[in-house]
């Protein structure tokens, strides 16, 4: 079996799904529910005897110890982390914990297993590191895109603190031989993302005819790709990635902010005209910008396009009318997750109620 981490979160559980759609090979999946872990994001799997829960933290050693020795996978896919870069601003220390002190208890379990297994398993096994592009700092406008070779130069807590797990990683398959591969992905979007990130927040806002705050200027670039791209590209790296090599992963769709939040009015006018016939787009507002804001981010995602044959099958516009359309099929999911956790934090972040 696989053994996935952060299993129940966006793309975990969106891996999970999309694994198990293509392969009958079992995953078990480890997750704390923290307010981003969602068992409903995995309704579909109830009674499906691949799929093995376990609710616990990445930090517990012995657990970790347990789970493995008991499960004997043969790859990880570790996703779990603290993901949201304005909660980091907020309160880093559990990105310090959860991203830094997790990553290294997981590293440091699945080697105590690695090296026990006979050689031809231990040659085969994997441990796939789920990175974000955000490692590599902010883009000049005119710079190249992010490759693989580009220095890390992380610019929030939240992107420090997976730089520090990527050099975990990196330096657990350099000094103890652990096949480690990791991946650098851009902004994924699409079914079950926590409506705290831009574009789940700005679809629900609109449809509750709040304002749709941008940060700053709204100029803040970043590239979008479709998270059944990510989690194809995963797919692949689990089969053909080679043991300490990188891949960078990103969808050659890269938009401002305004244009993003311009193309989910859009959407929204056609698919849900406002009442009063107006558009959704005179909801914008610019609001305080974030401190330390990365100006832009793009991904030059050749090398994974090359040695593995992965390229993205959604076009930005049919994968943003897909998740437009995934949120107002979905009300109750939506209804769940917008609970008293996340409007406390809606009033704290942005001042107004959800
Ligand atoms: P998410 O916040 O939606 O989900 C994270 C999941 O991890 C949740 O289910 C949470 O309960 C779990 N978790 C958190 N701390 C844990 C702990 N200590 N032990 C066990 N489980 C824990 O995040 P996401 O957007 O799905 O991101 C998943 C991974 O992909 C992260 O590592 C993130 O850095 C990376 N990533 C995200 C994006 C993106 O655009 N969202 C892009 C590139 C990379
Ligand atoms: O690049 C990959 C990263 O993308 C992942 O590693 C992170 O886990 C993920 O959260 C995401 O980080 P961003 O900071 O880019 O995503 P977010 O959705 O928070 O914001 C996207 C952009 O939109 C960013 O420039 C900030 C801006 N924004 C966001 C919100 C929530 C606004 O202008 N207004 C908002 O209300």
């Amino acid at each position: 079996m696989i053994f996935v981490t952060g299993g129940a979160g966006f793309i975990g559980a969106n891996f999970v799904l999309d694994w198990l759609a293509h392969c009958d090979e079992p995953v078990l999946n480890l997750d704390l529910l923290t307010y981003a872990g969602n068992l409903e994001n995995l309704a579909r799997l109830a009674g499906d005897a691949r799929h093995v829960f376990v609710q616990g933290d990445i930090c517990d050693a012995a657990l970790l110890a347990r789970l493995f020795a008991r499960h004997q996978p043969r790859a990880v896919a570790h996703f779990a982390a603290e993901s949201h870069v304005d909660r980091s601003i907020l309160g880093p220390g559990e990105f310090v914990r959860a991203n830094i002190e997790g990553t290294f208890c997981l590293l440091e379990a699945a080697r105590a297993y690695w090296a026990r297994l006979p050689a031809a398993e231990a040659r085969a096994f994997r441990f796939h590191h789920v990175s974000t592009d955000e490692v590599y700092g902010s883009l000049r406008p005119e710079a190249p895109p992010f490759t693989e070779q580009s220095p890390h130069a992380p610019n929030s807590p939240y992107s420090a603190s997976k730089a520090a797990s990527d050099h975990l990683a990196r330096a657990w398959h350099r000094t103890y031989g652990l096949p480690v591969t990791i991946s650098h992905c851009s902004n994924n979007y699409g079914p079950f993302q926590f409506p705290e990130k831009l574009i789940p927040f700005m679809i629900l806002a609109a449809l509750a005819d709040r304002p749709l705050p941008l940060y700053g200027d709204g100029a803040q670039a970043r590239d979008w790709l479709h998270v059944s791209d990510h989690c194809a590209a995963i797919r692949r790296i689990l089969v053909a990635g080679q043991a300490g090599e990188t891949y960078d992963i990103g969808g050659a769709s890269e938009r401002t902010n305004q244009e993003v939040v311009r193309h989910i009015c859009a959407l929204l006018d056609r698919l849900r005209p406002r009442a009063d016939g107006r558009s959704h787009a005179e909801r914008i507002v610019h609001v305080t910008d974030r401190p330390g804001h990365d100006r832009r981010y793009a991904i030059e995602a050749g090398k994974i396009t090359r040695e593995l044959g992965w390229q993205p099958a959604e076009t930005f516009a049919s994968g943003l009318e897909k998740t437009v359309r995934w949120y107002l099929d979905h009300p109750e999911w939506i209804a769940n997750a917008q609970s008293g956790a996340y409007r406390e934090w809606i009033a704290r972040q942005y001042g107004t109620t959800a």
